[in-house]
C-alpha cells in the first residue's frame, strides 16, 4: 500500500507527465504550421514518450493498491520565436522534470517505500537520456544558427524518429 504523502506526490507527477506530453503536441503544431515536418514529428514522438511516463506512474499506483486522482491540465505555451527557442524550452521543461522526479524519489526514501526507489530509478535514468538527446539537438540546431541547407537536414533526419515503447521493467 502506498502512504498518502506518496500517493499524492505520484499523482501530481501523473499530471506533470500529462501536461508536458500537451507541451510537446503544441510544440509539435507550431513546427508543423512553420513547416518543419520532421520536428512536428519529433516532438509528436516526444508527445508519445510522456503519455507512456503518465501511463507508466497510473499504473503503478493503480498496482500499489492507490488511487489515481486526475487533475485538470495546464494550457501549454502555442507560440515560440524560432526553432532554437523551442528545443531551449525544452531543454529546460525537461531539467525541471528531472527535478520532480529526484523528488519523487527523496520523498521514496523518507517513506522509507523501498518498492517506489526501485520503481522510481527507472525515471531516474530516463531523465538523463531525455536531457542528452535534446541537449544534442539543440546543439545542432546552434551550430547552424536554425536556418539554410543545415535546418533542412537536421529536419530530414529528425523525420525518421519512432516512437519506440520502452522496454517493460
Ligand atoms: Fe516524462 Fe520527458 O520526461
Amino acid at each position: 500500500m502506498l502512504t498518502q504523502k506518496m500517493q499524492s506526490e505520484y499523482n501530481k507527477q501523473i499530471n506533470a507527465e500529462f501536461y508536458s506530453a500537451y507541451l510537446y503536441l503544441s510544440m509539435s503544431s507550431y513546427l508543423s504550421e512553420n513547416n518543419l515536418n520532421g520536428f512536428a514529428n519529433w516532438m509528436n514522438i516526444q508527445y508519445q514518450e510522456e503519455m507512456f511516463h503518465a501511463m507508466k506512474f497510473y499504473q503503478y499506483v493503480i498496482e500499489r493498491g492507490g488511487k489515481v486522482v486526475l487533475d485538470a491540465i495546464e494550457k501549454p505555451q502555442a507560440e515560440w520565436k524560432d526553432i532554437i527557442d523551442v528545443f531551449e524550452s525544452t531543454f529546460e521543461h525537461e531539467k525541471h522534470v528531472t527535478s520532480l522526479v529526484h523528488n519523487l524519489m527523496s520523498v521514496a526514501h523518507e517513506e522509507k517505500d523501498y518498492a517506489s526507489v526501485s520503481f522510481l530509478q527507472w525515471f531516474v535514468d530516463e531523465q538523463v537520456e531525455e536531457e542528452a538527446n535534446v541537449d544534442e539537438l539543440l546543439q545542432q540546431l546552434k551550430l547552424v544558427e536554425g536556418k539554410g541547407s543545415g535546418l533542412f537536414m537536421l529536419d530530414r533526419e529528425a523525420k525518421a524518429r519512432v516512437f519506440t515503447p520502452p522496454v517493460a521493467q
